[in-house]
């Protein structure tokens, strides 16, 4: 007799009922072995479908002393080749990268995913993102954002919980949000964020723009925490990975 095992129910409803069908049609049907592993393996995906709005990454690339940016604006690059090359690899696996229309003014960033190959070359992943532009402002014709890559969409709203329903809608399942400092503090506040992706680079800066702005906390008890589940070196830099504990 035939047999099917999964882990883990899916939560769509779209999608739910798959077993029944099988067994309806004489194949044994086995649910749950492994379960808490399949789970983990899906966290991303069973979170997106449950809620119904995407799993929300904010990544941020910074000094040891918590700057994303130099005084007149400059970051590129805080991070080193490693860092960067892992966070393509991270964007080719993403349905969505989001800014603001700030760092689109100041870094006329591609938003791509790109891979090096055996030969050094450097080249577009074979899955390209969503390119998201948050706020009013438009996007000049000759910003880079207009080249190839995956489709551009601009939402000009301030508004996150707009934002991450629009996305919704587009089947959006996971979204990078890659800053500035002004969209990643609206996540923050609005309580969106699900997991976090620090690089941070042994360098200071002293002065500059800081990864965030104010959240509210007036006490160290109101500090927005996260628990950590990756510490990992890239190169010279270090990268931790942390998920929201609400
Ligand atoms: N190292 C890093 O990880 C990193 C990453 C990205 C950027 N940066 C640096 O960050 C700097 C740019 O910072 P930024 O804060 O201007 O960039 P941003 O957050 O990308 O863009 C800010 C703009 O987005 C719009 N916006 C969208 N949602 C908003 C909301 N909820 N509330 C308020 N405004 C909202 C506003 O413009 P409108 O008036 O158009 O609505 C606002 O001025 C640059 O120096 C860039 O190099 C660093």
């Amino acid at each position: 007799m035939a047999e099917v095992v999964h882990a883990v129910d899916d939560p769509d409803p779209l999608a739910r009922g798959g077993g029944a069908v099988l067994r309806s049609a004489g194949v044994r049907v086995a649910r749950g072995l492994r379960a808490a592993e399949g789970a983990a393996l899906l966290h991303v995906w069973l979170t997106a479908v449950r809620r119904g709005t995407p799993y929300v990454t904010l990544k941020t690339a910074t000094t040891l002393d918590g700057f994303v940016a130099a005084q007149d604006g400059t970051s590129r690059w805080i991070t080193g080749p490693e860092a960067r090359s892992h966070a393509h690899r991270v964007r080719a696996a993403v349905d969505a990268i989001a800014v603001g229309t700030g760092t689109v003014r100041t870094d006329d960033p591609a938003l791509t995913a790109r891979v090096t190959g055996d030969d050094g070359v450097e080249r577009l992943a074979e899955h390209q993102p969503l390119r998201v532009v948050v706020g009013h402002g438009g996007i000049p014709p000759r910003s880079r954002l207009r080249g190839a890559g995956g489709p551009l969409l601009h939402l000009p709203t301030h508004d996150v919980g707009e934002v991450l329903h629009v996305l919704a809608a587009r089947e959006v399942r996971h979204v990078l949000v890659e800053g500035g400092p002004t969209l990643a503090t609206a996540f923050l506040v609005a309580g969106a964020v699900d997991e976090l992706h620090a690089y941070v680079a042994p360098a200071l800066l002293g002065a500059g723009r800081r990864a965030v702005g104010d959240l509210g906390a007036r006490t160290i008890a109101d500090a927005r925490r996260f628990r950590t589940v990756e510490v990992r070196r890239v190169g010279d830099d270090v990268l931790t990975v942390s998920r929201s504990v609400r």
